[in-house]
């Protein structure tokens, strides 16, 4: 496996998932009063904007280096706020990933459980959340592992972000998906995919559709039109049994991620 999410950290399409990942924890946190966040894909958790991999892709200058040299819908305020207290309210140099940010939101009673496949981003991870409570970091494939820990006697949040280097990132994210709502029918999971082109997309959404009995909300965010499918043009946020509320903020996030594009949009509409 290629993939280093430090080449990507804080691009259009992490401003996007990390922005629904933060408001859809604090929705649920605000019905549930035990929550355990279940991360298949964690990555390392700190990325560090300075490094070779970060300046060579330069992505973070249409996401985080965007979003906090102006003015951003109020949806965005939660990740603006994290990113600048990580960097200590100075320039942006670091980007949080999404343990980080899980567990800088986590209540006493909560949890987070993330897995890493690769050992060296999995000891960065360790080293980067090294101190903190009510957390596990696991060494594993998080698409095998992660639906034997959702918890049923309580709320549960599942996180799938995989890099889409294997063709079959597609089928084990519905198998998942479809696993852990077996185990825990009230869950909400939040898949984050690349747009590249529409067949991909809506094959997909197909399958989970015949796989899984829940309603969705979907989040798309088009940088330019899909007629390459060798680009990355734009990214969604597939969310299952999402919590009431989110449609709007997901909106304009969504809609304020397109403008790093010309002429791109962002849409949220729901199958139920
Ligand atoms: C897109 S990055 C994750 C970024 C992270 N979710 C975030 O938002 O900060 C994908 C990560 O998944 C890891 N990975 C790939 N296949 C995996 C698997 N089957 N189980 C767990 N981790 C995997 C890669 O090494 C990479 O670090």
């Amino acid at each position: 496996m290629n993939y280093r999410h430090a080449f990507h950290a804080g691009n259009f399409a992490d401003i996007l998932k990390h922005a629904a990942i933060l408001m859809t924890l604090s929705a649920l946190q605000a019905r549930q009063p035990r929550l355990t966040v279940i991360d298949t894909h964690a990555g390392s958790g700190v990325y560090d904007l300075r490094g070779p991999a970060a300046r060579k892709s330069n992505e973070a200058q249409a996401g985080v280096l965007r979003l906090m040299a102006g003015p951003a819908p109020a949806a965005l305020e939660p990740l603006k706020r994290q990113v600048a207290a990580l960097n200590e309210g100075g320039e942006t140099v670091l980007y949080p990933g999404s343990p980080r940010l899980v567990t800088d939101a986590l209540r006493p009673a909560d949890r987070y459980v993330g897995f890493e496949l690769q050992p060296d981003e999995h000891r960065r991870l360790r080293e980067n959340l090294a101190g903190r409570r009510n957390l596990d970091m696991r060494l594993g494939d998080g698409f095998a592992e992660a639906s034997a820990r959702i918890p049923t006697d309580a709320g549960a949040l599942l996180l799938i972000d995989p890099p889409f280097e294997k063709a079959d990132d597609y089928g084990r994210i519905v198998e998942t998906v479809a696993a852990a709502l077996a185990r825990s029918p009230a869950a909400t999971a939040l898949v984050w995919l690349p747009l590249k082109d529409l067949e991909t997309f809506d094959a997909f959404l197909r399958d989970l559709e015949d796989a899984v009995e829940a309603p969705v909300l979907v989040a798309e965010t088009r940088l330019r039109p899909l007629d390459d499918p060798m680009k990355m043009n734009g990214c969604a946020v597939v969310l299952l049994n999402p919590p009431a509320g989110l449609e709007a903020p997901l909106a304009d996030v969504a809609a304020w991620v397109s403008g790093a594009g010309e002429g791109g949009a962002g849409r949220v509409w729901r199958i139920d």
